[in-house]
């Protein structure tokens, strides 16, 4: 083929991603649904994600996401993301990742960047979005309770309050008092509403009309169908908190039903014990196009199990903007074999 050169190889740090993504939460949430509906066409590849883990380190994992994306995203690439929980009490983060973007026509990789934030913002995002759509028909939630409160839940507030949320109350919970007091300390700072730490998990649910678990529980803890009595949106994050009885009291949605029901998830865990997968209502994509609709006189849980193709959107997102600023860090030589009969560069 003439005219097709391999494309320069960027490196985008976390402080570049930090600065293309601070304050754009509703332009990323537009961007969120924008792929969600891409997806939901059938313009995406998407398949399962790796899970590499350790026998001689059971709670630590990294995941592989490899995705391509249509639409008039058109970019291919991997997420590489490690949890390694036992990080956090070392004081550094679980989660770390970087990710690859491929260009669509050469397949080269053309930018490596920095992805714990980019995962974090398009999680948070994908909660935002299915709080707006899965509450439009009851009363919009005044009350909303954190249930596990690190970076996740944090980033999920920041862009909760970016797209418009405000709330009366703010209930937190968590395993670790220090954390819960972290978090307090961060959404005091962010001025928000009446702010209450709950040791006891009923209460704080029972307290809180939208609920977002960001927990790192690896099997349900909360299996009282009656905590869930006033019918309160769920954003089921961490998607190992319910247990069945919960999500077969409620409706439920998905991301995606293939990728959902998989890994020991509450949704895969319902499919087990029931043999079916009639217990889920549909995807976010099909309520966003009217195709499934939320009565609000149960709950609703949104289990979302993290799509690559979201992971690529922001990726390629943070990449136009930083190279819309001039600041795009370009690796020369990088591909430096690049003629076929002949060693070194062009
Ligand atoms: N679905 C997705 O797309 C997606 C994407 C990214 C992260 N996640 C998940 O979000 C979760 C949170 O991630 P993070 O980076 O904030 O983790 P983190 O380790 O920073 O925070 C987790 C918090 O939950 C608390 N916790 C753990 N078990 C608890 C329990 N049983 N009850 C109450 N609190 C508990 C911990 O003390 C900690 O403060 C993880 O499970 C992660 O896998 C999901």
């Amino acid at each position: 083929m003439t005219g097709m050169t391999a494309p320069p190889f960027a490196v985008i740090s976390g402080a570049e991603v930090q600065r293309a993504l601070a304050g754009r939460e509703r332009q990323i949430t537009e961007l969120v649904e924008e792929t969600y509906r891409i997806h939901g066409a059938g313009d995406s590849v998407n398949p399962p994600s790796y899970f590499l883990r350790f026998p001689d380190r059971p709670s630590d994992r990294i995941i592989a996401l490899p995705a391509s994306i249509g639409g008039k995203l058109r970019v291919d690439g991997l997420k590489w993301i490690s949890s390694f929980p036992g990080n956090v009490a070392a004081g550094i983060p679980r989660a770390s990742a970087v990710l690859i973007l491929n260009d669509h026509d050469t397949g080269y990789p053309f930018a490596c960047l920095e992805s714990s934030i980019i995962s974090a913002t398009r999680t948070a995002a994908s909660a935002a979005v299915a709080a707006d759509w899965l509450t439009r028909g009851r009363p919009r939630p005044s009350r909303v309770g954190f249930f596990g409160v690190g970076l996740i839940a944090r980033y999920i507030h920041t862009f909760l309050a970016g797209t418009g949320w405000s709330f009366d109350e703010i209930g937190v919970h968590d395993l670790s008092a220090e954390h819960a007091a972290g978090f307090r300390g961060y959404l005091e700072e962010a001025g928000s509403g009446r702010i209450t730490v709950y040791e006891d998990a009923e209460q704080l649910i029972r307290s809180s009309d939208l609920v977002v678990f960001a927990t790192i529980a690896g099997e349900p803890h909360v299996s009282d169908p009656s905590w869930f009595g006033h019918n309160p949106v769920v954003l089921h994050v961490s998607l190992r908190d319910l247990a069945p009885e919960i999500l077969l009291a409620s409706t439920n949605l998905v991301d995606d039903v293939e990728h959902c029901l998989k890994a020991s998830t509450s949704p895969h865990l319902v499919e087990q014990l029931t043999g079916s997968r009639d217990f889920l209502a549909g995807t976010l994509d099909d309520v966003m196009a009217g195709r499934v609709t939320v009565p609000a006189d149960r709950p609703v849980v949104f289990s979302p199990f993290g799509l690559g193709v979201l992971d690529l959107a922001v990726g390629k997102y943070v990449y136009d903007e930083v190279t819309r600023a001039g600041e795009l860090h370009v690796i020369d030589d990088f591909f430096h074999e690049v003629r076929r009969y002949a060693p070194g560069p062009a």
